[in-house]
């Protein structure tokens, strides 16, 4: 398997994974948005790829700054193929997303996960994050 950066080519795999992340994606979203993202200096989407050539993950990492913090990079999404799961896959993109925020100069990488997903917060902290705090997410529509 090896990590790189995504491609326009790899818009339908991406997409298809998105669906198993909850977050069902048209192939023309995952091009459009792509298009953005690799322009941006501080966002990456990193791939995970077959010895065979699947796109079998992808993992968003992104940097930021807040005002009351400093600057910090974050996952802002990851997903394994169902099929590939608990072979490495997971673990070999976030520690590439670490790689990417620790070259950028970021001190910290923080990753916020639903509550509901049990597995994938002792993933983490198998791979060395803590838990910092659990938070209430609001939203409101707008509309123009
Ligand atoms: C969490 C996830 C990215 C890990 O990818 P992976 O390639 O399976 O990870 P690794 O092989 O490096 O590590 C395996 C560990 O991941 C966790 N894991 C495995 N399947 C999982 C699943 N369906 N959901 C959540 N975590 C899972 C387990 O802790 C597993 O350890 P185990 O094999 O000893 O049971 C992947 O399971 C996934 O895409 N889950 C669904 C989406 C998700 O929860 N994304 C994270 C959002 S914050």
């Amino acid at each position: 398997m090896t990590i790189r950066e995504a491609r326009f080519s790899d818009a339908q795999a991406l997409a298809v994974l998105s669906g198993q992340l909850g977050y069902p994606m048209q192939p023309q979203e995952a091009v459009d948005r792509l298009q953005v993202l690799q322009t941006s200096d501080t966002d990456a989407i990193l791939v995970a790829e077959s010895e065979e050539g699947a796109v079998i993950g992808w993992l968003h990492v992104c940097g930021a700054l807040r005002f009351e913090t400093g600057p910090y990079a974050e996952i802002a999404g990851l997903v394994v193929d169902e099929a590939w799961r608990s072979q490495g896959a997971g673990a070999a993109l976030v520690e590439a997303g670490a790689e990417w925020a620790a070259d950028r100069g970021y001190p910290t990488f923080k990753v916020r996960s639903n509550v509901i997903r049990e597995r994938a917060h002792a993933f983490y902290e198998r791979l060395g994050f803590t838990r910092s705090k659990t938070q209430v997410v609001l939203v409101r529509r707008l509309d123009r």
